[in-house]
C-alpha cells in the first residue's frame, strides 16, 4: 500500500512506529506538512525510518501526484476543510482522524458529496472510543439515545474555555464545566470533541447526543464513558485511555484505531 499522511505530529509518528513493528511498512509514504516544515520532517523520517521510501510535500497537488492508496488526515480541523475534499474528489479514500471537524454541518455535506463525486470513501475511525461498531449498527435500525461524559486531567483542558469556568490548577475534586449537545461541545472544545462527534455520527446525530465534560485532578488518563439505550440493546462503556507522550489531549488508543483500519485494508482478514 502507498500511504499518504496529512500532518506529521504525535499520531502520524506513532502510527509509523506501529506499522513498522506490526510488519505493515507501506510500499511508499507521502506526507503533507505545513509549508516551511518540509526539511525538519524529512530529517525526522530519515532518522526514524531510513528504509522507507518517503516523500514530503506541502501542497495537496503534490500529495495527489504521489497517488497514495489511502490518505490519513491527522493534522486538525483546518486540514480537513482545506485538503480532504480535494483528495476525495480525486478518488482516494481518506481516513479522517479529526472527526470533530464534521460538527460543521456544511463541511460534513461537502465531504460526503466529494466522496460521492470521486467514488472514494470517507472513513471515520472509532478513534479513542470503543463500541462504535454496535452504536452504528443499532443507529441504522433503531432510535438510539447516547449520553457521553469525557473526563481529563485539568492540564488537558488548558487553553480551552474550561479556564473561564474553573481555576484548573486549584481543583481538588472533579468539576463538570460543560453540559450540552455534541454540536455545542464541538464548537466550544474543537480539539477535545472528536469522541463526542464520533458518537454523534455513529448514533443519533449532533443535536441529540448529550455531552458532559469534566476536569478531574485524580484522572491519570483520558476517560470516555457513555450510555446507549435502544430497543435492541442497552449498554455502557468506560475507557481509561493513556495520554500520548507527544500530545496529552490525544489518547494512545486513537493511534491503535488508525492502525487497525490500515491492517484491515491490507490484511487477508478484517476484524
Ligand atoms: N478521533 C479521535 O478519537 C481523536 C483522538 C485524538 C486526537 N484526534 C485528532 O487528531 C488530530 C491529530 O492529533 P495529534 O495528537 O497527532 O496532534 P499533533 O498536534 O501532535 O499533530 C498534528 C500535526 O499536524 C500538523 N498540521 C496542522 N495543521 C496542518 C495543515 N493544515 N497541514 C499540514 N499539517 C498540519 C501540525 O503542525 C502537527 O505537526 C487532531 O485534530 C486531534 O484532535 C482525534
Amino acid at each position: 500500500m502507498r500511504l499518504g499522511l496529512i500532518g506529521f505530529g504525535n499520531i502520524a509518528t506513532t502510527l509509523i512506529g506501529l506499522l513498522q513493528n506490526g510488519g505493515l511498512v507501506p510500499e511508499g509514504l507521502v506526507v503533507q506538512v505545513r509549508p516551511g516544515c518540509g526539511d525538519k520532517v524529512r530529517a525526522e523520517l530519515e532518522t526514524r525510518c531510513p528504509d522507507l521510501a518517503a516523500e514530503v510535500v506541502s501542497d495537496t497537488d503534490d500529495l495527489l501526484a504521489a497517488r497514495p492508496d489511502l490518505v490519513v488526515e491527522c493534522a486538525g480541523h483546518s486540514a480537513v476543510t482545506s485538503y480532504v475534499p480535494l483528495v476525495l474528489q480525486a478518488g482516494i479514500d481518506v481516513l479522517v482522524v479529526s472527526v470533530g471537524a464534521l460538527a460543521d454541518a456544511a463541511l460534513q455535506t461537502e465531504l460526503t458529496k466529494a466522496a460521492q463525486q470521486g467514488g472514494a470513501r470517507l472513513i471515520l475511525p472509532a478513534g479513542a472510543v470503543a463500541g462504535v461498531d454496535m452504536l452504528a449498527a443499532l443507529g441504522a435500525a433503531d432510535a438510539v439515545s447516547v449520553r457521553y461524559r469525557g473526563t481529563k486531567p485539568p492540564q488537558a483542558w488548558a487553553g480551552t474555555p474550561a479556564e473561564d469556568a474553573l481555576d484548573l490548577a486549584a481543583l481538588t475534586e472533579p468539576a463538570t464545566f460543560f453540559t450540552g449537545t455534541a454540536r455545542e461541545a464541538a464548537r466550544c472544545y474543537p480539539k477535545n470533541a472528536n469522541v463526542a462527534a464520533t458518537l454523534a455520527l455513529a448514533g443519533p446525530g449532533f443535536e441529540a447526543t448529550e455531552v458532559a465534560l469534566v476536569a478531574d485532578p485524580a484522572a491519570t488518563g483520558n476517560i470516555h464513558e457513555y450510555d446507549v439505550e435502544a430497543p435492541a440493546a442497552r449498554y455502557s462503556i468506560r475507557i481509561e485511555g493513556k495520554p500520548s507522550t507527544g500530545n496529552i489531549k490525544t489518547s494512545v488508543t486513537t493511534v491503535y484505531s488508525v492502525f487497525r483500519e490500515i491492517r484491515n485494508r491490507v490484511g487477508p482478514v478484517a476484524i
